[in-house]
């Protein structure tokens, strides 16, 4: 593998949405601004969903506003419904990322929807979207099990991103929302949904409650995904998933892909340090093993 792989940044959205104490709009302002200096291409910049839901993320316009935002540098946000989307396009936002999951039990519990009701209700999401050239990431959830469901059927996981790819999204990430997954299931669950959406307009999320995320991340690499989500220190979880930890650590997977002689464009010192402030910003360790190992060795 000689190629390169496009990491997307998720830690100033899933790495906070999770935290229970308020972080002030100005610090998240300076993690994604420090994120841009990294080298990273997609920054996932926060949520416009319901306040009332992730109370963490009341404050996206404002974050959106106040980010320095760099030429050639991607800053999605989630928008969960046709209110979100007028929310984010009050400030300017031109690139979402619409989420739904393969269990029905999830779905429910994290945006009050069944599968197909939240598919028809990104409908007039993507009408306006195209209309008004945003691009539209999609994400499918618990592709490789459900806190409340148990297993999820890989051919449920096959026909939520395909309709997510035909109505119009142009990448589908695969979320292992709750990180139970492991290598050999991953890349077979990933193989399925390529025989239906184009590897190319892939991508895989895996949070890493049982340790198998980098492997699973590997597997996927060898199944041929070259677009991975990682959160920068570990960060992460989804408030509505029993169970769900931090994401893969964007410098674990970075260091990885470097040893791999994959290149991700990403300067990992600037990142490994981004990740360091922002595990003081919040009080604990990072989550990161490199950032660790090499904090040990200074
Ligand atoms: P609902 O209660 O069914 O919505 O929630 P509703 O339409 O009945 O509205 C209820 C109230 O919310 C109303 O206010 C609306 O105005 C307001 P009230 O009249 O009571 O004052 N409201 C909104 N306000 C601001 N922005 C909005 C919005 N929508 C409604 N967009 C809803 C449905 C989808 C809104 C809610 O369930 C929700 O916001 N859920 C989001 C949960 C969430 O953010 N989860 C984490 C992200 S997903 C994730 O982490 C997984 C991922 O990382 C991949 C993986 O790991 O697998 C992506
Ligand atoms: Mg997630």
């Amino acid at each position: 593998m000689t190629d390169t792989v496009r990491i997307v940044e998720v830690g100033a959205r899933d790495g906070l949405q999770n935290e229970k104490t308020l972080i002030p709009a100005a610090a998240k302002i300076e993690l994604i601004d420090r994120l841009s200096a990294t080298g990273l291409r997609s920054i996932e910049a926060t949520s416009f969903v319901s306040p009332k839901w992730v109370p963490q993320l009341a404050d996206a316009a404002e974050v959106y506003v106040g980010i320095a935002k760099h030429p050639g540098v991607r800053y999605p946000v989630l928008v969960p419904n046709e209110q979100g989307y007028e929310r984010a396009r009050a400030v300017g936002v031109d690139e979402i990322a619409v989420f739904t999951a393969a269990s029905e039990a999830f779905n429910r519990r994290n945006i009050n929807a069944g599968i197909e009701e939240s598919l028809q209700r990104f409908e007039p999401v993507m009408a306006r979207a195209k209309a008004d050239g945003v691009a539209v990431r999609g994400y499918v959830s618990t592709v490789l099990g459900c806190p409340y469901q148990g297993d999820v059927p890989v051919a449920d996981v096959v026909r939520v991103a395909r309709a997510l790819h035909a109505m119009g999204c142009y990448e589908v990430s695969l979320g292992d929302t709750i990180g139970v997954g492991t290598p050999s299931k991953a890349a077979a669950m990933l193989r399925a949904v390529a025989g239906e959406v184009p590897m190319t307009a892939l991508a895989v999320h895996f949070h890493d409650t049982y340790g198998q995320a980098l492997a699973n991340i590997l597997g996927c690499l060898e199944a041929g995904v070259r677009v991975v989500d990682a959160a920068v220190s570990g960060t992460g979880g989804c408030p509505y998933a029993k169970g769900a930890s931090g994401n893969v650590a964007s410098e674990d997977v970075v260091y990885m892909l470097q040893g791999m002689g994959i290149d991700t464009g990403i300067d990992l010192d600037a990142l490994s340090a981004t990740g360091r402030w922002l595990a003081q910003l919040l009080g604990r360790d990072t989550g990161s093993k490199f950032t660790r190992a090499r904090s040990g060795a200074e």
